[in-house]
């Protein structure tokens, strides 16, 4: 006798029914970016379909993911000014912020997270303070926490802390406390590695390092020990999600998190695997939606509640046709 796995696969309608993963809109976070200025819809070269926006055509790309069933949208800044120590991300009137009030105003049930990191707002570009030629990390925390609140004051469901110091999560989650903001939420990126897949970031959110790398704060993309120990501390300071970054080639991570982790766990499938798959389906080389799907199915089988990506609109609005 032969066992035979094959029956299970003769028609779409079995293989509907023994499939065991499954994606919806609802596990969906649309990273956006937002700038000053009027009427502003600048694309961004490298990540095709997506765009700096100013925060009037911000609403309008939110109203569009909300219809789409997408819940939640995580903002990075784009800001005028930048300086030293990123003054201008803990400002009540800063570019964030003012893109925070406007979209829990208008949408009210949209959960709004926002990207907490100096690198955006420095001019050297680094994630935090700089002694020497390196990144103060307890000096940090402070200017950390300052943006979380104002943040929070804004409006913020949650506030994601990307920079990678030691003991953020703890100094963000008692400066919101004590402000008075304990049902703000922390969406900590535990375990974020030195990456390459992070380039067409760098050009979307004008935040490349000046001088140096990002080695002495993000993980070695060589080590797997290493991120159940950041997952756990970043538990043990009251993270309310983990988050693991980039994706694709971190799925082992992804599960290795899952698998220690009483939170919900997401992942950032982070621009360079966006534009990787854009760049080849433009050339022909690739099913670009198939190479969409089965990326996002991999993710949530590695173990991810929640995916942070690029296709959210796409993916959303493809899952809702097939529906
Ligand atoms: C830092 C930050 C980065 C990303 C999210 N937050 C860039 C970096 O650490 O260099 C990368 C996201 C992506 O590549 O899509 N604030």
């Amino acid at each position: 006798m032969i066992i035979r796995p094959r029956r299970l696969r003769r028609t779409s309608a079995i293989r509907s029914m023994v499939r065991e993963t499954s994606i919806t809109a609802n596990d969906l976070i649309s990273p956006l970016f937002v700038k000053h200025g009027k009427a502003v819809k600048d694309p961004i070269k490298s990540m095709p379909g997506h765009y700096q926006f100013s925060v009037d055509t911000l609403l309008k790309e939110v109203e569009s993911e909300r219809e789409l069933g997408i819940p939640a949208i995580i903002l990075f800044g784009l800001p005028e000014t930048k300086d030293e120590t990123g003054s201008i991300s803990w400002s009540d009137d800063g570019i964030v912020q003012r893109a925070i009030s406007a979209v829990k105003d208008r949408f009210p049930d949209m959960v709004v997270m926002t990207d907490v990191c100096l690198c955006e707002y420095t001019s050297h570009g680094h994630c935090g303070v700089l002694k020497g030629s390196g990144v103060d990390n307890d000096a940090t925390l402070e200017l950390l926490a300052r943006q979380s609140v104002s943040h929070a004051r804004c409006g913020a469901d949650f506030v994601a802390p990307s920079d990678m110091m030691d003991g953020r999560v703890a100094a963000i989650r008692n400066a919101l406390d004590s402000e008075g903001f304990e049902q703000t939420g922390i969406l900590s990126y535990a375990v974020k590695y030195a990456s390459a897949f992070y380039g067409p970031f760098r050009e979307a959110a004008d935040s490349t390092p000046q001088f140096g790398d990002r080695c002495g704060y993000q993980m070695d993309p060589a080590n797997r020990r290493e991120a159940v120990k950041e997952a756990g501390l970043d538990l043990d300071e009251g993270a309310d999600i983990i988050m693991v970054k980039p994706a694709l080639p971190y799925l082992d991570i992804i599960r290795e998190v899952r698998d220690i982790s009483l939170v919900p766990v997401a992942a950032y499938n982070v621009s360079g695997e966006y534009a990787m798959i854009k760049a080849a389906e433009k050339n022909g080389w690739i099913d670009g939606t198939k190479a969409m799907m089965e990326s996002l199915i991999s993710i949530k089988r590695a173990g991810a509640d929640l995916i942070l990506t690029y296709f959210s609109s796409e993916a959303a609005a493809l899952l809702r046709d097939l529906a």
